[in-house]
């Protein structure tokens, strides 16, 4: 027999959700990314990967077809009907992101790309040395800049902001600079909002100049809420 929440979904995406997104194709990252500096050690962050997973879910039960490239979270998710391709790298996401996107109708960047990477990666471990270790890091390609540079009519690009500072100037700012239609500011000041947490707190701009802050609630409410603006401002 099914597990509860499968049943409880099943149930609610056959009765009681409307599905206004039938037929579109979604993509969306979520989590970190590794960046190795040998086989041993890797530069990372602390995204759990929650809140991409959320939107994923909360968008499947909307009708859409979805992708989601996961990076290496500890999470057992189970796909149910979602696309999942797993990646570790910053690279990696970028290739599956190139791949996917052609044929998206929309795409929800929420992973928390690491923006550097050693230049090289060690092949062996490498020793402890007296003095420390200095490490040669250089930029990573920006996925969601890159989408938006390619971006065709009729697609629909969304991006996070991170800040913890002039959070809205810079949100702003990274709306035009890669070209998005929509950003979701999450602000590392707000009580409730940042990693690991099963709440958030967000604030969403648009390419109108409009800006709609949300309450702090639960990462499953606030997915609801980043989709319902998305299909009210682009779906009906
Ligand atoms: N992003 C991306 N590729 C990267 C870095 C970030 O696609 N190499 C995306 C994230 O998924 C997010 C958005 O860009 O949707 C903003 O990420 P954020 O970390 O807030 O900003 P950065 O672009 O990294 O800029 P900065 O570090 O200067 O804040």
């Amino acid at each position: 027999m099914a597990e509860p929440d499968q049943i409880l979904q099943f149930i609610s995406e056959r009765f009681f959700l409307t599905r206004p997104l039938a037929g579109k194709k979604a993509l969306v990252t979520a989590g970190p990314t590794y960046e190795a500096i040998d086989p041993v050690r890797f530069i990372g962050n602390h995204s759990s990967g929650k809140m991409g997973i959320a939107i994923a879910k909360e968008l499947y039960s909307r009708g859409a077809d979805v992708t989601l490239v996961l990076g290496p979270v500890l999470t057992d998710f189970s796909a149910n009907g979602i696309k999942l391709i797993r990646v570790v790298s910053a690279e990696d996401m970028y290739n599956a992101c190139q791949q996917v996107f052609d044929t998206a109708d929309l795409a929800v960047m929420s992973a928390a790309v690491a923006d550097f990477t050693p230049v090289t990666k060690a092949d062996q471990k490498i020793k402890k040395k007296e003095g420390g270790l200095n490490l040669e890091l250089t930029k990573t390609k920006d996925i969601l800049k890159s989408l938006g540079e390619k971006k065709k009519k009729g697609q629909v690009l969304v991006g996070f902001a991170l800040e913890t500072f002039n959070e809205k100037e810079n949100a702003k700012q990274k709306l035009e600079a890669k070209n998005a239609d929509m950003i979701v500011l999450n602000s590392l000041n707000d009580d409730g909002a940042g990693f690991g947490l099963d709440t958030n707190k967000i604030t969403i701009f648009n390419r109108s100049g409009n800006e709609i802050t949300f309450d702090t609630k639960s990462k499953q409410a606030v997915a609801k809420d980043i989709v319902d603006t998305i299909i009210t401002t682009y779906y009906v």
